[in-house]
């Protein structure tokens, strides 16, 4: 049997991939390679990396493996001096009656876990862009069905293939949209199968709240209206959550002055959401605030042409609220959230707010509005007073608020401005776990000092110099806050993905949702909330 197999092997290797489908109607002699309907499937298979040229460090899934294909794949692995390096992959034809291609993928040194200084896992990083890479290289293939080794951490492997395989291609021609694929685990040597799919659900859910941030962001702004994101985030949460829908009668009733501001330069009608998941009964909700903002121009003060376009993401917080509430709803977790969302375009028109314009907002703060593109905490500001009102035990809001951020700490990690130790820390925990870092910044007076100098009005809504930007607007949203729990992250770095987060493609990332559902799953092991 092994010897014949070998023989096929070496017959299919001189093979172009893209002629075995046709070649392989040949090779009728192979009673175990049935259908031609079988042939998209395939399997992923984790190794660690070792130094070794006459052994591999197989997952104990892959072990299974090479064990009932007769050492075959280890075998093939050998043929070549070289080790498989961490992030390396082979890709393996015909070695098993039931898969096409059996993609072999490193996922690293065995044992890695937390790293201090990067402060993340990084055994689950590397688990997760390995599956990714894999999984990606099999869609290439023409496979459409893929089982893939839960590599020793299942709700890793399961967020890495369901995030490296979201793309955005509605708007596309059918022929140019990416083919779907379905994915399982490899569950059949597992001791505890139930237990593996229920991690793997875990993940899989995790990665589809954050793809729902992700579509949300990558929609065009003449599509995802504010009107048309209620639409949506009631049709995907209705059935788990009461979704309210506020309109402009009724923020003006609520005396949201600072909001209605930035919506006034706007044909297209502000709304603000309400939504409630209700997993316990507490009087003290979470509260999560996301700024919605479905397109900056900048308004009156408006910003350069060149990669305006991105403005259409600038309601990634309102995004990531929405992400993890699906999340958070569809893993049932036993905590009551409250979610306030925002939704206006920022648009120069004869009606916009102009520099120096005075508005009051919901508490009764007046504020000078010397640029009109410092509009994000304009509409936080009503929203974080309004969510006060719900006696929440926390308050998290997400908003890509500034370009400043983004100097200070391009992609590497959200930043994270709270006036609590303890949020802090259970934040950092959250995102270790899901390998989307936050960094802490500072809430200090002396930013609180640059938007309180204010000729007109109780505050300005920019600090005068450009030094601190991030800093300054934490400082601003701080003037409409109470509670002794709160966590700003301004997510303007993180927004978008060039390359850096392995397993996320090119475009909108919908960070840092996973973290923040991780957040709501500690927080729900707390009684209160
Ligand atoms: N939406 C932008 C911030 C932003 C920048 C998000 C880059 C994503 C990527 C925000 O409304 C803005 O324009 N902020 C200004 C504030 C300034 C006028 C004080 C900025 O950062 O330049
Ligand atoms: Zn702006
Ligand atoms: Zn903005």
């Amino acid at each position: 049997m092994a010897a014949s197999i070998v023989k096929r092997v070496s017959r299919v290797k001189k093979l172009n991939v893209s002629h075995i489908s046709a070649r392989y109607k040949l090779l009728t002699g192979f009673r175990h390679f049935s259908t031609s309907k079988q042939w998209n499937k395939a399997l992923v298979l984790g190794v660690y990396e070792n130094e070794s040229t006459d052994s591999i460090d197989f997952t104990g899934t892959a072990r299974k493996f090479d064990e009932k294909a007769d050492g075959k794949i280890s075998q093939l692995l050998l043929t070549v001096k070289k080790p498989l390096k961490c992030g390396k992959t082979r890709t393996l034809h015909a070695v098993d009656p039931e898969f096409s291609s059996v993609l072999v993928t490193c996922i690293g040194k065995r044992g890695e876990g937390y790293d201090e200084l990067e402060t993340v896992d990084k055994g689950r990083e590397s688990i997760r862009a390995a599956v990714a890479k894999a999984v990606l290289q099999l869609r290439e293939l023409g496979e459409n069905e893929i089982e893939v080794d839960s590599c020793g951490d299942t709700e890793a492997s399961a967020e890495g293939c369901h995030l490296a395989l979201f793309s955005y291609d509605d708007l596309k021609a059918e022929k140019s949209r990416k083919p779907a694929v379905r994915i399982s685990c490899a569950t059949r040597y597992s001791q505890d199968k139930n237990n593996m799919e229920k991690e793997w659900r875990k993940g899989a859910i995790l990665a589809e709240g954050q793809n729902l941030s992700r579509r949300l962001m990558e929609m065009p702004a003449n599509l995802l209206t504010p009107t048309k994101f209620a639409e949506i985030i009631k049709e995907q949460l209705a059935d788990k959550c009461e979704v309210l829908v506020r309109d402009k009668d009724w923020a003006e009733s609520m005396k949201m002055g600072s909001f209605l501001s930035v919506a006034r330069g706007s044909v297209e009608p502000p709304v603000f959401l309400e939504i409630e998941y209700k997993g316990r009964q507490s009087d003290s909700p979470l509260a999560l605030v996301g700024k919605g903002v479905t397109f900056d121009t900048g308004g009156i003060s408006i910003k350069p042409s060149q990669g305006m376009d991105a403005m259409r993401g600038d309601m990634g917080g309102a995004a990531c609220v929405a992400g993890s509430l699906l999340s958070v709803s569809k893993l049932q977790l036993p905590v009551h959230v409250k979610a306030f969302i925002p939704l206006c375009e920022n648009m120069p028109s004869g009606s916009a707010t102009k520099p120096g314009d005075v508005v009051t907002a919901m508490n009764g703060k007046t504020i000078q509005v010397d640029n009109t593109d410092a509009e994000g905490r304009l509409i936080l500001a009503d929203a974080l007073c309004y969510s006060e009102q719900f006696n929440p035990s926390l308050i998290l809001d997400m908003a890509t608020l500034t370009g400043a951020i983004d100097v200070a700490l391009g992609a590497g990690a959200a930043g994270v401005f709270t006036n609590s130790d303890d949020m802090w820390n259970k934040l950092q925990k959250a995102s270790v776990r899901s390998g989307d870092r936050v960094w802490r910044m500072p809430l200090f007076n002396h930013y609180t000092k640059k938007i309180t100098e204010c000729q007109l009005a109780d505050l300005n809504n920019i600090g005068g110099s450009r030094s601190g930007g991030a800093c300054t607007a934490a400082a601003f949203l701080k003037e409409f806050v109470n509670n002794k729990n709160w966590l700003h992250l301004d997510i303007a770095g993180v927004m978008t993905n060039s390359g850096d987060v392995a397993y996320l493609g090119k475009g909108m990332s919908g960070r840092p949702t996973r973290t923040v559902i991780e957040f709501i799953n500690l927080m729900s092991k707390e009684t209160k909330n």
